[in-house]
């Protein structure tokens, strides 16, 4: 038993799809987020910048006193887990595990496609996960980084005609491979689900990890008997290192409930 929260974070408001996730299948968890708006986007960045706002954003997380850290974000997962989950000495999750198995099991010609930030998809992770899981599977690959800057600006943004031209041009050449999966190798691209789709044709299957990965923290938190005491409320808390006034309206679209108490956070003291 445990009753300390689990810390979920990303750059920005895409980790707040896994977040959902997370609350969906464990009703009973607290839950902190930290979502970096301030200094998105990530993915156009080094991976000097993403492994030194990653550990700003863990020491945040850490001053918290958390039991489990989600890093939902496939930049910082590409470029900083391996050095997150040696200094930390609580268990740590990263998201494109999770993905890359999801695609491997839903692929059914062996064409998989993977869009992700510059970052990630320059970190080849994507392709190595999913050729090691199935090494005959073909992969292509294309980075769209204006598409975490549209999301980060606001829903009207999501489904407009500029979404959708940006859309094309990123990914009609991924689109004449004959892909039948394409991974959405971004937190924050389930939320330009209905765009992609609209460009990729409804047979190509769009695949995001927020619903494996919350099932991977949840048997990581019952085999390591870490549960929250179920007599206990479940809290969530939501910070943010730019405008509160701008987070909270789109956090409380993306999750579908009400947030009115998220705290501004000047995370370079970290
Ligand atoms: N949600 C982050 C990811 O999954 C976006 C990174 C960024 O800020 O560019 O990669």
């Amino acid at each position: 038993m445990d009753n300390r929260a689990i810390g979920v974070f990303d750059s920005g408001l895409g980790g707040l799809t896994v977040f959902k996730e997370i609350a969906k299948h464990l009703p009973g968890e607290s839950m902190i987020y930290f979502g970096d708006s301030g200094r998105a986007p990530y993915g156009t960045k080094s991976k000097e910048i993403i492994i030194k706002y990653t550990l700003q954003d863990i020491r945040f997380l850490m001053s918290h006193d958390i039991k489990m850290v989600v890093i939902a974000c496939n930049t910082m997962s590409a470029h900083s887990f391996d050095i997150v989950k040696s200094i930390l000495n609580v268990p740590v999750i990263e998201v494109i595990g999770a993905g890359a198995s999801t695609a491997v099991l839903e692929t059914r010609n062996k064409k998989l496609g993977i869009i992700g930030t510059s970052a990630t998809i320059s970190s080849g992770t994507y392709q190595k996960a999913i050729n090691k899981l199935d090494s005959n599977i073909e992969t292509y690959h294309r980075a769209c980084p204006l598409f975490v800057p549209l999301v980060e600006e606001g829903q009207e943004w999501w489904d407009s005609d500029i979404a959708l031209r940006i859309a094309q041009e990123y990914l009609s050449p991924l689109k004449q491979t004959g892909v039948d999966t394409l991974v959405l190798g971004c937190t924050h691209y389930p939320l330009l689900y209905k765009t992609i789709s609209k460009v990729m044709g409804e047979e190509v299957r769009l695949v995001s990890s927020a619903f494996e990965v919350a099932r991977v923290v949840k048997r990581m938190i019952f085999e390591k008997n870490i549960q929250r005491d179920e007599h206990c409320r479940p809290e969530y808390r939501y910070y943010t290192s730019d405008s509160v006034e701008k987070f909270e309206p789109l956090c409380s679209t993306i999750l579908g409930w009400q947030v009115s108490s998220a705290q501004k956070v000047d995370i370079e003291k970290y």
